[in-house]
């Protein structure tokens, strides 16, 4: 092509509907190979009173088709924003993905509940191993080789034979008396939540795994006065203001004395209801004074020192707090069930 006109160029400039072609034409009408450019560089052919007039035009028509392409571009690229504008719309009247939030299983709200009370006391927090030697879990909490508790009715052993190397589920928590008292001196203030295994068959109340936290107080001169004030404490900031405890005669090898203790009824507070099978009180955990034989087990000096220990379990605690009749509840992990208590 060695001739355009305004109309024709302004026509095509018009007709392009995409950014990439409108480039492609301003190079074709003012760019270095077009014929403008072209006949840029032959003006000096002309004769020399010519050229200010020819010159004169050339510049006429770049600036009008540079112009003009330059409108159509702002055209287009304004189309361009309005088409992306309109592709990315946010419809606020779509429904939202909810993604469901977390949350801790009962069980560990419970545990986790009991544990910061007592580290507001003071207490340690310590964890232990779940197989457990029998030396633990039995001789060293005086624990006879004859006591029921370590039959196979009762214990699930890993090792089963001679007493000395048995190792076996931990039936429970206080074995970690043994292990933390070995590990460190006088005075010791420590709560210890974890499983524990039994040879149970489920049933409401029952089940073959649970969850226990130990307690252990070792200082100078503590009674089970310190003991019963410790639980009260922990039945008022757990069950509310106003609880009342009572402690009745028990026997564990680890104690001595020992006792149970039962809390007033959250429910009824003591007249009587469902909660509390109509008796007005709650038992809930074992406890008593450290036997002296533990603390000779693990070379404390029993005429030094003195101390308090209890277990308690955590699905009790949940159980009776919230009503749940069954315990297996806490371990089929079924939502409909554990949204309840989110
Ligand atoms: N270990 C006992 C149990 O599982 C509970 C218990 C009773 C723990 C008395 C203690 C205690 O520390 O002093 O039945």
């Amino acid at each position: 092509m060695d001739r355009i006109t305004g109309e024709e160029a302004a026509a095509r400039i018009a007709a392009v509907n995409d950014l990439g072609q409108l480039d492609e034409l301003e190079r074709e009408l003012i760019g270095k190979t077009s014929i403008i450019a072209l006949r840029r560089r032959e003006l000096g052919k002309l004769p020399p009173d010519e050229r200010p007039a020819a010159g004169a035009m050339l510049n006429e028509a770049f600036r009008d088709f540079k112009s003009r392409l330059d409108v159509r571009r702002r055209e287009l690229e304004t189309a361009a924003e309005d088409r992306l504008l309109e592709e990315e719309r946010v419809d606020p009247t779509l429904t939202v993905l909810r993604l469901p939030r977390g949350y801790h299983h009962l069980l560990t709200e419970t545990a986790e509940e009991v544990v910061d009370i007592f580290t507001a006391l003071g207490y340690a927090v310590a964890s232990g191993p779940e197989v457990e030697t029998a030396a633990y879990n039995f001789d060293a909490l005086n624990t006879p080789v004859t006591h029921p508790s370590r039959l196979e009715s009762d214990t699930i052993y890993v090792e089963w034979g001679d007493p000395a190397d048995e190792v076996l589920l931990r039936t429970q928590t206080s074995p970690m008396q043994v292990r933390y008292m070995e590990s460190q001196e006088p005075p010791v203030y420590v709560i210890v939540p974890g499983r524990v295994y039994r040879s149970d068959t489920l049933d409401a109340t029952h089940s073959p795994v649970f969850t226990q936290i130990e307690g252990l107080a070792v200082d100078e001169d503590l009674s089970m006065a310190d003991l019963k004030g410790t639980l009260q404490y922990f039945m008022e900031r757990f069950f509310g203001e106003g609880r009342r405890i009572r402690m009745y005669p028990h026997f564990f090898p680890f104690t001595e004395p020992s006792a149970e203790m039962a809390v007033s009824c959250f429910n009824c507070d003591g007249a009587g209801c469902r909660v509390c099978g109509h008796t007005g009180w709650i038992e809930l955990l074992g406890c008593g004074v450290v036997d002296p034989n533990v603390f000779e087990a693990v070379g404390y000096d029993p005429a030094a020192i003195s101390g308090f220990a209890f277990g308690v379990g955590v699905e009790r605690l949940a159980l009776v707090r919230h009503g749940i009749h069954h315990i297996r509840h806490f371990f089929e992990n079924d939502l409909r069930v554990l949204e309840q208590f989110r």
